[in-house]
């Protein structure tokens, strides 16, 4: 899933971009430069965990019964147009009237397996009555079941619009501080994620019918990461809270015209040192909690759901025994002192200077193991150049291909599976389907087909894919 978000620019003074001034923070809107691009939020979930390439028609069940014949056609004869028709098929572009400094979101999502475990969220979050909304874009890349994402979609803006308003609304002037804002928000994910576990133990314990009790579990049992953007437009700040390997990057153009990518999150996986050590001091003594960049087999360091990090370890027993539930972990894991995975989000705040071009791209690993912060944040500014007035959207015309006739096994004969320069194309409307076509292939159409085709899976494929 992709999605993409972009700025507005706010109307227009008459003072020069270039000229240094001083904003004023805190109670009134900042004028946007002239030349302000925008403010782009791009968000993709494309993979889920274990599985780590392959892109199927995305579905929701629904869609899958209105179109039955269509998904026929398309898995086995993806010509350019149908490319075109299965990245774009759940993208999205939203103008932001209502927010000052945003111009415009664009979102899509391609989904690695069916049914699709990501989902996304954005729309306006109010924190304080009488105050400017803030908009919120988040996206969620579950694992093991769609369930726990799901739940998150649904609950969690308004966890953290209500743990918002809880803070005292700062009067004129006035600016929350960045420590208040980030406790409050973690603090939200964490109480979420406190109810998933709890709840699930409840049902457990309950007369409910069986059927019944696992529906109520299967946010507790699987699991999801999270990525969630708010941008205030009063004091033009720009919190990230991340939970999980989704990643938020910055790109901002400098003075010298270059595009800088400044990353608003970093990984949280078995690979991030940071998060070993903290692990480590979480539980002293316990040897080999991270090995081959995984936390006990769990790719992420931070999640919400997955119940079996997470509870003592009888009672995970004790759902495995009577519901066939999550399982005890493989036995070369010892589970002494749980929990060792979090729900707790690193936020971090980013004021944004609206006299520098920016744009911010939000997206599940699926995208960034397959594309660099950099290229990412490239690929946006050229799709930008692109539209910006006076240049002309070069479509260009089909020609014979130059690439040589492609199978999945040029893979291991050195084609690149990843992002290349030599292979980028600008003809999407939306950025967030420009950045999902060049990290699936670009203008190597049979490259991209060819993914797009292998629906379903074929076993073992998987991997080169
Ligand atoms: C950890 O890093 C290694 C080496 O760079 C890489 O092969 C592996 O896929 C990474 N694992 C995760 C979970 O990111
Ligand atoms: C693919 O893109 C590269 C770089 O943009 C360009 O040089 C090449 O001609 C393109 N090939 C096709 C088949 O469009």
């Amino acid at each position: 899933m992709l999605h993409t978000l972009r700025a507005r620019p706010r109307p227009t003074r008459p003072f020069r971009a270039q000229a240094p001034h001083h904003i004023t923070k805190g109670f009134q809107t900042i004028p946007a430069s002239s030349n302000v691009a925008g403010y782009v939020a791009t968000a993709s979930t494309i993979a889920a965990i274990g599985v780590w390439w392959l892109f199927t028609t995305p579905d929701p069940v629904p869609h899958l019964e209105s179109r039955p014949s269509q998904q026929l056609v398309i898995e086995f004869d993806p010509s350019k147009a149908e490319v075109t028709r299965m990245l774009s098929q759940e993208s999205y572009s939203v103008i932001a009237k209502n927010i000052a400094g945003v111009e415009r979101y664009d979102g899509a999502r391609l989904a690695s397996n069916s049914p699709c475990e990501d989902r996304f969220t954005h729309g306006l979050i109010s924190p304080w009555r009488d105050r400017s909304p803030w908009l919120a874009l988040a996206l969620f890349d579950g694992h093991a079941g769609w369930q726990t994402a799901d739940f998150l979609e649904q609950k969690l803006l308004t966890s953290v619009q209500h743990s918002l308003s809880q803070i005292k609304p700062p009067s004129n002037g006035e600016v929350t501080s960045e420590q208040t804002v980030h406790s409050v928000i973690k603090k939200a994910f964490v109480d979420l994620d406190g109810s998933i576990i709890k709840t699930a133990e409840d049902a457990s314990e309950s007369s409910l019918p069986l059927q019944e009790k696992l529906r109520i579990f299967a946010p507790a049992f699987a699991g999801s990461c999270a990525l969630l953007s708010l941008y205030d437009p009063i004091t033009s700040r720009l919190h990230v809270a991340c939970v999980g390997d989704s990643r938020a990057v910055l790109g901002r153009k400098s003075l010298d015209g270059k595009w800088e990518a400044i990353p608003l999150s970093a990984d949280q996986t078995g690979n991030n040192t940071a998060e070993v050590a903290r692990l480590n001091a979480e539980h002293p003594g316990e040897e080999g909690l991270a090995q081959d960049g995984r936390v006990l087999g769990l790719v992420v360091s931070r999640a919400f759901g997955d119940g079996r990090w997470k509870w003592p370890s009888d009672v995970t027993k004790d759902f495995s025994r009577r519901f066939c539930g999550p399982g005890a972990l493989p036995p070369k894991y010892h589970i002494q002192t749980p929990p060792y995975i979090t729900a707790e989000p690193v936020v971090t705040t980013t004021t944004i200077n609206p006299d520098r071009p920016s744009f911010l791209i939000l997206a599940t690993d699926g995208m960034w193991d397959r594309m660099s912060s950099q290229d990412a944040v490239n690929l946006v500014a050229a799709w930008l150049d692109a539209r910006s007035p006076g240049s002309v959207m070069q479509y260009r015309k089909s020609k014979p291909s130059p690439y040589a006739p492609f199978d999945f096994g040029d893979f291991r004969k050195g084609v690149s599976p990843g992002f290349m320069k030599e292979r980028m194309i600008i003809q999407d409307d939306n950025a967030a389907v420009h950045l999902m076509r060049n990290c699936l292939g670009g203008n190597h159409s049979e490259l991209i087909a060819g993914r797009l085709a292998l629906t379903p899976r074929i076993p073992g494929t998987g991997e080169m894919i």
